[in-house]
């Protein structure tokens, strides 16, 4: 057990694995501090409970774990898309991917359980669209707020380092996804990443990561994503772009202002955590 981890196994919640658990199926089991905690967070509200996903992992400070990945794809123009689970259960999208489950209740947490774009039943276009104001140059002068983000603009990825730290661990995008005219306090922020380090990965994944799983969730040329809302207090961390990450470690990382916890985006780990229920429509 990481020493992130705030369930002990003991709690008896780490027996909940794969993808949610429904309100109906907990009901049933007879663990009295998981069904309070099903009680407590999904009485109202849809695809509220205890989630599965796979994170980017939280190495430093005090966020309490990773920030769930966003499996990517590539369409025939070009264009980055996160992929949206195809089915709809207990509230929420869920699929099976690269031997997972892959459940959209993931991305409930810090407010996003909120966003019109969480909704498994939302008419959006999973293309992930360039956000205002990035904190990087090259897209502040390559892209218009609500561009897609497309491959070609990363063929520098294995030179790029923004100025701060190392270079060879990929170039980064500011997105947003499915968030197309949505107010912008409810849009869904995404970093995307092109690696090196990735296409290295899905040929030889180091111990503990699930190859499966990150052939399925990232493309060939080595684009990856995450929802990138940090765990701690829901600000908006980002991957080599603020000089002062380096007095935290976190120069060669994603790495969160408000207060410095460090994410790792070549690091991959299953999590678990206490999704939180999307409002009644
Ligand atoms: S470290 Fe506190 S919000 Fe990110």
């Amino acid at each position: 057990m990481s020493a992130d981890d705030k369930y002990p196994a003991e709690s008896g919640r780490r027996r909940f694995v794969k993808g949610v658990v429904g309100s109906a199926t907990l009901a049933g089991i007879g663990t009295g501090s998981a069904v309070a905690v099903n009680t407590a967070t999904s009485a109202s509200g849809a695809g509220g409970g205890i989630t599965q996903y796979f994170a980017i992992e939280n190495t430093d400070g005090p966020a309490p774990r990773g920030m769930p990945q966003v499996p990517v794809e590539k369409n025939s123009d070009g264009e980055l898309a996160g992929i949206w689970p195809d089915t709809v259960k207990d509230g929420v999208a869920v699929m099976e991917l690269g031997g997972s489950t892959y459940s959209s209740a993931a991305f409930q947490y810090c407010g996003v359980q909120t966003y019109p774009g969480v909704d498994p039943g939302a008419d959006q276009n999973n293309v992930f669209k360039a956000a205002a104001s990035p904190p990087y140059d090259w897209q502040e002068d390559e892209l218009e707020p609500g561009d897609p983000i497309t491959a070609d603009l990363f063929e520098d990825f294995e030179e790029w380092n923004g100025g701060i730290g190392k270079a060879g661990l990929g170039k980064p995008a500011m997105a947003n996804w499915r968030s197309e005219d949505v107010e912008p306090a409810s849009t869904i922020p995404v970093q995307v990443l092109r690696s090196p380090r990735i296409i290295e990965m899905r040929e030889d994944p180091p111990e503990g990561i699930d190859g499966d799983w990150l052939r399925a969730s990232t493309t060939e040329d080595g684009f990856m994503a995450w929802v990138d809302k940090c765990t701690h207090f829901c600000c908006v961390p980002a991957f080599k772009a603020y000089e002062g990450s380096a007095k935290f470690g976190g120069e060669d990382a994603v790495y969160c202002q408000c207060h410095q916890s460090v994410y790792d985006p070549h690091s991959i780990v299953r999590k678990s955590f206490v999704a939180l229920p999307r409002p009644e429509s």
